[in-house]
């Protein structure tokens, strides 16, 4: 009920579909086939590695197919903020296309593809 009138009032003052910023679910369903090397790796190297390297000190060495899929619960937590510190740390929010693909991997079985 609560919700059902937030949502009416904010539908009334302005349009509700601006307050989502980040990229609309495109795949829920996660009917595209994700590859390990070719998107989840990639959006690791780019956002995580830079702390989560060889030889870090944050308890969380994110470099490779074998610790990133036994971690990944963390990852996808931490990325949204939910269960987990809020990752990357210090940065912005990474696009829900973006942590969809590491949650659609996850479903698919953490392939090593
Ligand atoms: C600027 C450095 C930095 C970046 C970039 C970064 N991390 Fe972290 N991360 C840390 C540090 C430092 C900790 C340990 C924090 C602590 O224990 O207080 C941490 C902790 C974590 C944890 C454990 C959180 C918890 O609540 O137990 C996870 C999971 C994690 N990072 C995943 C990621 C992922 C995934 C990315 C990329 C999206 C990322 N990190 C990017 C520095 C970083």
């Amino acid at each position: 009920m609560k919700l059902l009138a937030s949502l009416s009032i904010c539908m009334l003052l302005f349009s509700c579909t601006k307050d989502k910023v980040a990229g609309t679910i495109v795949d829920p369903n996660c009917t595209d086939s994700i590859s390990f090397s070719t998107d989840v790796w990639p959006i690791i190297e780019q956002n995580c590695t830079g702390c989560h390297g060889v030889g870090n000190t944050t308890g969380y060495t994110l470099t490779n197919h074998t610790n990133i899929s036994s971690n990944a619960a963390a990852i996808v937590g931490s990325m949204k903020g939910s269960g987990f510190q809020f990752m990357p740390q210090g940065g912005v929010a990474l696009p829900d296309t973006v942590i969809q693909k590491v949650q659609c991997w996850i479903v698919q079985g953490k392939l090593n593809n």
